[in-house]
Parts: structure tokens; sequence; C-alpha cells
């Protein structure tokens, strides 16, 4: 057999030395990696016939960064400070070609190169916080030496890339080149070969307009952006270093720093979300090979709160779409709405002016649902009633085009059965977006008994050019998002029967790291529609009943578990909301008593972790990751946890047994551990053990 292809190769061209890395995808730096280019860096330094060197890519992009897969290993060297310290070494220019995306350590490999060349189209970026850590090869040092104190702040507590001309004004990269990127670059080492130029970053002084003030302003960001997050802090401390110190200094806290933070439970949970993201996308039965159609026109049934925003991801991911509404004023209003939106994004700078303009444009309204029939993909997101629902995927059965996706957004409704009101059950799909949809990265794809695997396949596609995270899910009441949340909310309301108040509530799931608890959380969604679906089905909820029989129907009216007082949107506790929880316990017999942040905070996640398990029996969810996908891009549980079921297995599955068997005692049946949690738990597994979907 051939020996396999090297992952680092040196080609000449006349004295300078090319040295490729070809190690698909993304060409991470894996340790054989790394030790291909330090080989390759010390021999050509050491060829008297090479007079400079340039480091490319094979494939799609430049270096994308450290191989995340060796993260739960001891490093093992040569790790990348020791490859970049022989570039610094080096007595030969060295000259990076970048194209695609260099991320990590492969900005990192860049930026200790002496000079850097880029595509118009490449970006950069240092988005290890994004992991969790802090970058671990300079980045913390050379960034701010080349770009400035700001600049770094910004770029490395965020993780956002920032294209080539940016990079280019910010001093990060030295050229941006429109043809022949290798030629360029070749040229460009010659002539610094001949001019004897060899600038290292490491040698200069990173300058700041006012560093103080850069550091308390990104310090407040974070507070603000990444609470409770370890790595930004820390990425900070590092920069704040590199002005302060000496650059070997610098380095060597940088490394301590990143590889205590690469050991932390938030960076396992943060990574565990990174590879889970990629996996709910990779369905069995569904390949390369399986045909997804190309979405040229959507349209979208119903312009309310959801159709309005579901036409925004169209719109602004190019795509002409037709919104289709019942009446003028409706049409009109929606489309008010989504004006209103992308006005307000770019008042924020989100958005050039012209942009709302030509997003605008691509959105066609119209009242006559016949207009659907250009369409590839219909999203309807009319009122949550299935005889209206059916009513409509009749109408669309008539008028779309043969072939054509039909979708619904329907939150709790059989999607089986709305697809049976079509001749094509297989077209039939569900594509729940997540409020505001135009935000919320979100999208379950819920696939029906009859949904051909082809419209799964376009729907995962679509997902991803509308810069969505999919999840695929079956049809069960609530999917996997909401069945999971009902889960929490029959709790929530029970401690608050019990002698909880709903701001003690909210504080525990806050400190958690959610945005919000379940009671802010309602008053920002409604409490109306709940409060209507009770009634229809004979259902009560003693508390939230009586704010709905008294107008609190949330922040639109300015009450509701909270005061909102003058049109704020901060929730103000509300004496007249305790006195109604204290004679509804009374009513009810409860004697109340005071509980515990720790009670309070196992009461609300364990039957999450319970419900969760019954998915994954029920075959409702592939994989426990995909429900922590669910949870953390659409409902805001703290990255750094790593989303319900990862919890669970953080904190031991036999522990959370023995906790839901103890509170069973008290509290019933939502604390009976699930068959799986009890099987898992009694083999010493987690859910992390259970095999991939076959
Ligand atoms: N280490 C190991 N594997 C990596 C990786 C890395 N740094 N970056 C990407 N991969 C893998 C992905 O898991 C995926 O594997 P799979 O096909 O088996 O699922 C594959 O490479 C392709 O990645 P994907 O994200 O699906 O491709 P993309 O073209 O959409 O995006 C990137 C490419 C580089 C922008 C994106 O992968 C990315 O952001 N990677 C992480 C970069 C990073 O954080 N680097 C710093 C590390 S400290
Ligand atoms: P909404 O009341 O704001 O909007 C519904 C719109 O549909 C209205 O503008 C109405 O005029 C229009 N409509 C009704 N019948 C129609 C028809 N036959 N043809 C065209 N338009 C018609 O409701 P919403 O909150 O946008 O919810 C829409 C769907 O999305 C529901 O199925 C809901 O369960 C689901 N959903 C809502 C949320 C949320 O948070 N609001 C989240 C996810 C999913």
């Amino acid at each position: 057999m051939a020996d396999p292809a090297p992952l680092v190769r040196t080609e000449r061209d006349g004295d300078v030395a090319c040295i490729t890395i070809a190690s698909p995808p993304v060409n991470a730096l894996s340790h054989a990696v790394r030790s291909g280019i330090l080989a390759a860096v010390e021999a050509a330094d050491a060829d008297p016939g090479v007079a400079a060197m340039v480091i490319r890519c094979d494939g799609r992009t430049f270096v994308a960064g450290a191989d995340i897969t060796e993260f739960d290993r001891p490093a093992q060297e040569p790790v990348l400070s020791t490859v970049l310290a022989a570039i610094d070494a080096s007595t030969k220019p060295v000259v990076a070609a970048i194209h695609g995306t260099a991320l990590g350590g492969g900005l990192e490999l860049a930026l200790a190169c002496h000079w850097r060349v880029a595509v118009a189209s490449a970006r950069v970026g240092l988005p290890e916080v994004k992991l969790g850590i802090i970058p671990g090869g300079g980045g913390t040092q050379r960034l701010p030496r080349a770009a400035g104190v700001e600049k770094a702040l910004e770029m490395i507590t965020s993780g956002e890339m920032i294209g080539a001309p940016a990079a280019l004004a910010a001093g990060i990269v030295d050229r941006v080149v429109p043809g022949d990127l290798d030629r360029e670059a070749l040229d460009l080492a010659r002539a610094k070969a001949a001019e004897g130029a060899r600038p290292r970053l490491r040698d200069r002084q990173a300058q700041a307009a006012d560093a103080e003030r850069a550091f308390a302003d990104a310090r407040a960001a974070m507070a603000r952006k990444a609470r409770g997050r370890q790595a930004p802090e820390y990425a900070i401390q590092a920069v704040e270093a590199a002005i302060a110190r000496p650059f070997d200094e610098g380095i060597q806290l940088e490394r301590t720093l990143c590889t205590e933070l690469k050991a932390s439970a938030q960076s396992r949970a943060q990574r565990h979300i990174f590879f889970a993201e990629r996996e709910a996308a990779k369905i069995p039965g569904i390949g390369r090979d399986t045909p997804a159609a190309k979405i040229g026109r959507a349209a979208v049934v119903g312009a309310g709160t959801m159709g309005g925003g579901i036409a925004m991801c169209f719109a602004s991911a190019g795509i002409p779409v037709t919104l289709v509404e019942t009446s003028q004023a409706a049409l009109d209003r929606g489309l008010a709405t989504i004006r209103g939106n992308y006005e307000a994004t770019a008042r924020r700078g989100g958005l050039a002016a012209d942009a709302v303009e030509t997003r605008m444009a691509r959105i066609r309204p119209s009242l006559d649902l016949a207009d659907v029939a250009g369409a590839d993909l219909v999203v309807e997101a009319v009122f949550e009633d299935t005889g209206i629902k059916k009513a409509v995927f009749a109408e669309l059965d008539r008028h779309a085009r043969p072939g054509a996706i039909l979708a619904t957004n329907t939150s709790t409704l059989d999607v089986d059965a709305i697809a049976a009101a079509t001749g094509r059950p297989e077209s039939v799909v569900g594509l729940h977006f997540f409020s505001p949809a135009n935000v919320m990265k979100l999208l379950e794809i819920v696939r029906g008994r009859k949904t051909d695997p082809a419209v799964i396949a376009s729907s995962l596609a679509l997902a991803k050019r509308i810069g969505k995270v999919p999840v695929v899910v079956g049809v069960c009441d609530g999917f996997v998002g909401n069945r999971m949340l009902r889960a929490r909310g029959r709790q929530a309301e029970r401690l608050v029967m019990e002698g909880a108040l709903p701001q003690q509530v909210d504080r525990v799931l806050y400190d958690f790291g959610f945005p919000m608890g379940p009671y802010a959380m309602g008053d920002l969604a409604g409490l109306d529609i709940g409060w209507r679906i009770r009634r229809e089905k004979g259902l009560t909820s003693p508390i939230a009943d009586r704010l709905c029989e008294q107008g609190r129907f949330g922040q639109k009216t300015g009450a509701g578990w909270y005061r909102y007082d003058g049109g704020s949107r901060t929730p103000v506790p509300d004496p007249a909301v305790e006195a109604i929880i204290l004679e509804e316990s009374a009513r009810a017999g409860i004697a109340r008593r005071a509980i515990d942040d720790g009670e309070i905070l196992d009461r609300l996640l364990l039957p999450m972790v319970n419900e969760g398990a019954r998915i994954l029996e029920e075959g409702m969810a592939l994989r426990p990751g995909d429900i922590d996908i669910v949870w953390v891009f659409g409902y805001g549980w703290p990255i750094h946890e790593g989303g319900p079921m990862h919890w669970a297995d953080a904190r031991g599955l036999a522990a959370i047994r023995d906790r839901m068997v103890e509170l069973a005692r008290s509290h019933g049946e939502d604390f009976v551990p699930a068959p799986l949690v009890e099987r898992l738990a009694a083999d010493g597994k987690g859910f992390r053990d259970l095999p991939p979907p076959a």
C-alpha cells in the first residue's frame, strides 16, 4: 500500500520553500500537523538553498485552529507555541498565505509569520472563548501588537471573525490580493528575502488609545454578554499582560490560563455544544446522496408574530418570499413590523441603510393563497387551531407546485394530522421557529410519519442557509423544547404554591445562567395565550387564572407576574401578586414554607432531564446532544452548562437519579426516574454513553 499523503509537505519555487498543510477538512493543528510544520520550518531554515518560506493550505480553508478533538488529552509536544517559536527564531522571512478562515491557532500561526497575505474573501478570528478557553499560541500577545489593544480585546472576548478588508485596516494582514494568492505570497517572500526584512510582532509594543478604559469597557461588556463565563475574563487578563509585561512573560501567563480553562467544566460543556451542533445535522439514512431541493422562492402564510419573523429570515438570506394574509390590514401591520425591525437594526449599525430596502423588496405581499404557486417552500404560520391549519393545508395542496415543501410552524398540533389534510403528506414537515423568529437560532424540524427523507435533507440545508441551528425531532406534544418546558413549568407553579415567590424562582434560574426565569418569560410572551388554551381544555392554574381575570397579561398590559411601570420592561415584584399567591396557597390548604435555592433549582431542572430521557426512549430526539442544542439555542440554557443532558452527566447521573428518588417521595411523578435514567445510572453510565443513532 502506498504511504498516505503527508499532512505537511514542502515544495520549492526557486529559492522559496512553499510549506503546504493538507489535513482535511479544515487543516486543524493536530499533533501530526504541528510536528509537520515544525520539521518543515526547521528544514527550510537550515537549507542554504532556501531564502524564504511561504506557509499555505490545501483545501477549502487556511488552518481553522487547534484540533478540538485533542483537548481531552494532555498537550503533546511540539505544542503550538514551540512551533511558533521556531518561526520566531527563523533566519529567513516567512509569509502566510490565507484563504477561507484563519481561526484560533490558524490566526496565531499567521501572526507568528513575518507577513500575512490574504484573499479578499478570507476571514480571521480568535474564536477560543466560544469553546470556553483563550488562545494558547500567543494570540493574546501578538494580536494587540498587530491591531492595538482595543481591537484585540474586541476580537478575543467576542470570538467573532472579521473579513480580510477589515483585517487589513486593523493591521492584522499586510496585503489583500485580488489574484493568485500563492503567486503573490511567493513574490512577496522573495522580495523580502532580498531586502533582508523579518519584522516580528513579538518585538513590537502593543498600543492602546486608553488602555485602562479599554479593559474596563471590556469587563463591563462581558458582565452583560457572557455572564457566569470564565474565559472572557481570562482573555482580558492575558491582553493586559500584553502591554504590562515582556512578550515571553505574557506568553507564559497565556499558556497557564489557557491550560486551566481547557480542563474546566465550562470548556468541556462548550466543546460538547460545538460537536453536538454538528452532529445534530447528521441524520441516519440521509446522506450526501439524498437530494436536497434548492429553495429559489419561499412563501409564508400568516404575517403575525411568527410569520413576519420567518419572512425576515428568508429575505435576509436573499431568498425572495411571498407573504400571504387574509386582510390588507393584517398584511400592512405585518409589513410595518418587519420594516420597523430592519430599521431598528440599521439604526444600531447592524445593517446598511440600503439593505433595509433590498430586503423589503424581496418580500411580495399577497392576499391570495394561490400566489404560493411559485414557491419551492411554503411555511404556514396562521393561528394555532387545527381546523384552520387543516383548511390552509387543503388549499396549499391545491395551489402549491408538485414537489414543493409544505411546512407548518405549529408549536403544539399534530403534524401528521395536518399532513393528512393534503394528498401529499410526504411533502409536509414541521418547521418550528422560535420567537422572535428572525433572532432565535433554533429550528426544530418536525419529521412526520410520512415525511420524505429528501424533505428533511432540504430542511437541513435551508436551515444552514438562513443561519439557523436545526434539530430533527419527532411528532409529540410540544416536540422536544416545549415538552420539557412544560415539565419545568409544572414545578415552577408548585414551588410558588408551596412557599416560593416568582422573583425567587426567576432569580435562581437567572443565577444559573438563563437570561430570565419562567415568570419573567411568561410576562414577555403574554399570559393570555395559556389562559385561553386552559379554558378551551377545561384546565385551571389558580394563580395565573386570577392574574388574567384582572387583565394582567404580562408586559403588554403593564402587569402580569410582575409590574412594569411606565412602559418599562424591567419586572418589579408586586405585593398585589404576592397577596393572590398567599390566598391561593391558603385556599388549597397548603402551609407555606421557606424553600431554599438548591431545592428550587433541582425541582426545576430534574424534571427536564427526566422528560428528556423519555423523549430519547421514545425516539423523539435522536441523541442527548440534540436536546442540549434545543435548550441552548432555543431557550437560553447557558452554553457553559452544556444543555440539560450534558448538565446531568456532568453532575453524575447516579447522583441525579438519587436526588430524583428523594424528591419523588414528596413531589410526585415528575421525579420518578424514567427507565432510561434508572438503567444508565445503575450501569454507572451517563447519557453520553448512549450508542449513536442507527
Ligand atoms: N478541530 C477539530 N475538528 C474541527 C475543527 C477543529 N478546530 N473545526 C472544524 N472541525 C470539524 C467539524 O467538527 C466538522 O467535522 P464533521 O464533518 O465530522 O462533523 C468538520 O470539521 C467541518 O466543520 P464544519 O463546522 O461543519 O464546517 P464549516 O465549513 O461550516 O465551518 C469552520 C468551518 C472552520 C468555520 C468551523 O468549523 C469552525 O468554526 N471551527 C472551529 C474553529 C475554532 O473554534 N478554532 C479554534 C479552536 S481552539
Ligand atoms: P399571530 O396571531 O401573531 O399570527 C397569525 C396570523 O395568521 C395573523 O396575522 C392572522 O391574520 C393570520 N392568518 C390567520 N388565518 C390565516 C389564513 N387562513 N391565511 C393567511 N393568514 C392567516 O400568531 P403567531 O404567534 O405568529 O403564531 C403563528 C403560529 O406559530 C401558531 O401555530 C403558533 O403556535 C406558532 N408559534 C408561535 C410562537 C410564538 O411564540 N408566538 C412560537 C413558535 C410557534
